[in-house]
């Protein structure tokens, strides 16, 4: 019997809470770019994730509402933070309209401390957002219009995209079962670690 080990496709979950759909597209763009540099990616909204012990790396993300992620998201991190902390992680965060300073609202600076400290990610980006005024709920009219938010869809596709082939960069295809799953990320990355991702 051959004692080699056995070689795996590396796996990773990218998961996205979103309110009206635009940052789960943004996750899509992600996955579907990790996919075509060879990585076994199933991305999903953030309140379909069961486990994430079967993944190598994740990529976690939520639409910005009043200063925070969304409840699935955050859910999803305090559920499984022992073992997202163990693996590579990315966060990003969709929020931001039109002027990246123009915050709605805006006393509400973007908080994912808590997040950040619990998985300690490799880094955490965010993403311009998308305002689609048909698609919001009444409160959420009455509010975008008292503070006057820009209306219109501002994701970055290509800073999306070069957010994606960084984490590809930092992930190899594949890992031999006898690591254990587990992507050691190089230790240039590690020095990168984002501890506190408290925006201004
Ligand atoms: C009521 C409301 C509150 C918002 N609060 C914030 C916020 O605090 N910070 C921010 O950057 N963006 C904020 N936004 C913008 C959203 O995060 C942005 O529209 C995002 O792209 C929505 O993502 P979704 O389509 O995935 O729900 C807010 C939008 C609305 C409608």
């Amino acid at each position: 019997m051959s004692s080699l080990p056995r070689v795996v496709d590396v796996r990773v979950l990218v998961a996205a809470a979103s309110r009206h759909g635009s940052t789960l597209e943004i996750a899509q763009a992600i996955g579907r770019t990790l996919s075509a540099r060879g990585l076994d990616v199933l991305t999903l909204p953030a309140e379909e994730v069961d486990a994430v012990d079967g993944f190598d790396a994740a990529v976690l993300g939520s639409a910005v509402y009043y200063g925070h992620w969304l409840e699935p998201a955050r859910d999803l991190v305090e559920a499984h933070a022992a073992a997202l902390a163990s693996r590579p992680v990315w966060l990003f965060s969709s929020g931001p309209l039109g002027d990246p300073d123009h915050r709605l609202p805006p006393d509400d600076a973007l908080d994912v401390s808590a997040q950040a400290e619990a998985v300690q990610p490799v880094e955490h980006r965010i993403f311009a957002g998308k305002l689609d005024r048909q698609a919001l709920a009444f409160r959420e009219k009455a509010m975008v219009a008292a503070l006057k938010a820009p209306v219109g869809d501002f994701r970055d596709w290509e800073a999306i995209e070069a957010f994606a082939q960084s984490i590809a960069d930092r992930l190899p295809e594949s890992t031999s079962l006898d690591s254990g799953r587990s992507v050691d990320l190089p230790s240039e990355a590690e020095a990168t670690r984002t501890r506190s991702c408290r925006r201004r």
